[in-house]
């Protein structure tokens, strides 16, 4: 399973970066506001500090400008992925611009038959929203069982992306039903190393280590 982080903030992509594990990065509007920068310029930015898919999303509603904007953000740089609304103006946005070779991420899907959509217009990424289907009550991962179950039905290569992950548990989860990537914030992916016991076991190492008066060298 692919990790990407969902951010915008250069320093902990950058950090995140260094540690091998992350494969892509995510953005949308709001985490471009949080960061306070040009959109422009901190997609570039990013895209230089990461490999893997950089998703940049337009805001336009209709085809033609979603086309434009789209135009703009894919120059940036050779992995920029294009994140469209599941409107049907974006599902005909995602078959044309996935039928010119860049990648597009399909976002805001929060039923199965949207993400049937859009692996039917060739999307590379879907993101169904987990965190926000447990906002209203429903439980988000059994949207993640049906599309898996759909798209290895018709063998579909539109990669699982899921996306709105909250915690821990929500990647336990993805890993397990096989889900091709999950995006998290930068919070969520750092606490996945952490367990009581290493920490504690860790300090009892070192403790004992000290009592030897060794070092390694
Ligand atoms: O980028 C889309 C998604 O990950 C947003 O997450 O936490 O705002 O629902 P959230």
């Amino acid at each position: 399973m692919k990790f990407f982080v969902d951010t915008a903030d250069v320093a902990d992509i950058a950090d995140l970066a260094a540690t091998g594990l992350l494969d892509g990065v995510t953005t949308n509007p709001s985490l471009i506001h949080k960061a306070g920068r040009n959109f422009l310029e901190v997609v570039k930015e990013i895209c230089g500090i990461v490999e893997g898919p950089v998703s940049a999303e337009v805001v336009a509603a209709d085809f033609e400008g979603m086309l434009r904007e789209a135009d703009v953000v894919r120059r940036l740089a050779p992995n920029v992925c294009v994140k469209l609304p599941l409107t049907m103006e974006g599902l005909k946005a995602c078959k044309r611009l996935t039928s010119e070779g860049t990648m597009v991420n399909v976002t805001l899907c929060f039923s199965a038959n949207q993400a049937l959509l859009a692996a039917k217009a060739g999307a590379t990424f879907i993101s169904p929203f987990v965190g926000r289907h447990d906002d209203v009550g429903q439980d988000g991962m059994d949207l993640i069982e049906d599309i898996r179950l759909i798209y290895d039905n018709y063998d579909f290569t539109t990669e699982i992306l899921v996306a709105s992950v909250r915690h821990p548990i929500h990647i336990l989860q993805s890993a397990r039903i096989g889900a091709d990537v999950i995006t998290a914030p930068p919070a969520v992916l750092r606490a996945l190393a952490n367990h009581p016991l290493t920490e504690k076991g860790l300090a009892q190492f070192t403790a004992d280590w000290a009592k030897t008066g060794q070092t390694i060298a």
